[in-house]
């Protein structure tokens, strides 16, 4: 069980970190969020004040920045260069930048050799939106995870009301709705569903029924898992 590899790809507020980590935690796996990566390096090119669209200069901030996700309290803690920036990463600014990294193919490149060493030996639950098409095109388990943009942007509204932050509803539908399109139709491996990865529509249904959902996934490939 161990050496098992779970990829769970899909578009914004799907719930893909929330079940990834629970199942991770569960299976005894450790949970890479690759969204977190791209983030954190979104956030360095904005501090350091880099021209965002320099492809050769942020590939290079990217190599030379060290990344770690670490377990925490209340869900992963991520680390740049010995930084914690687990909430910084998360802000308006960054979340608005994100995908113009995200576009660019050598940063991709950069970030994931280092998705693919954190995977190695096995034993990952990784999320994100090329998973099981580029990053772990092996892996044991690929899920596609999907909700109505209404759900998903009123799954996202109430987690940023729940951590303080001053949200207008129309313009969280819409910010999502244009990261989901740019993630979908950039040149560079889009957000799509692999051709053997189970889909999964998540409207309506509860964050323990998607765990159960994954889990039963994962033991019809390895058998007797809890
Ligand atoms: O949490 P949320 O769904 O808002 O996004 P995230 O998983 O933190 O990912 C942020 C952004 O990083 C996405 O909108 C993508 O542009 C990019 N990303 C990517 O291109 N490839 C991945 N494997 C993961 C994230
Ligand atoms: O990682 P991704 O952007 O796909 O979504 P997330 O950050 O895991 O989930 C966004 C929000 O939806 C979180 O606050 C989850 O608690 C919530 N959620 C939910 O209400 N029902 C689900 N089935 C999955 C997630």
């Amino acid at each position: 069980m161990s050496r098992l590899s779970i990829a769970i790809d899909g578009p914004a507020g799907a719930g893909k970190s929330t079940v990834a980590r629970q199942v991770a935690g569960r299976l005894g796996l450790t949970y890479v969020d690759t969204g977190a990566m791209y983030r954190a390096i979104t956030w360095k090119a904005l501090k350091e004040q880099v021209d965002l669209r320099d492809e050769q200069t942020v590939s290079r901030l990217a190599r030379e920045t060290e990344i770690r996700l670490t377990p925490g309290k209340d869900g992963m803690e991520v680390w740049v260069d010995g930084e914690r920036v687990t909430r910084a990463i998360r802000t308006p600014e960054v979340t608005s930048h994100v995908s113009l990294i995200a576009g660019q193919q050598r940063v991709r490149e950069v970030l994931v050799d280092k998705q693919r060493e954190m995977a190695s030996r096995g034993g990952v639950v990784m999320d994100g939106r090329d998973i099981g098409t580029h990053v772990l095109p092996d892996a044991d388990v690929k899920v596609f995870l999907t909700a109505s943009i209404e759900e998903r942007a009123k799954r996202r509204y109430r987690e940023l009301v729940r951590r303080g932050y001053k949200v207008d509803w129309e313009e969280l539908k819409e910010e999502i709705r244009i990261r989901d399109e740019k993630d979908r139709n950039r040149e560079h491996s889009p957000l799509r569903p692999a051709e053997d990865a189970v889909h999964l529509d998540t409207t309506g249904l509860s964050i323990e029924e998607v765990i159960r959902a994954i889990l039963d996934l994962s033991r019809s490939k390895v058998g007797g898992v809890e």
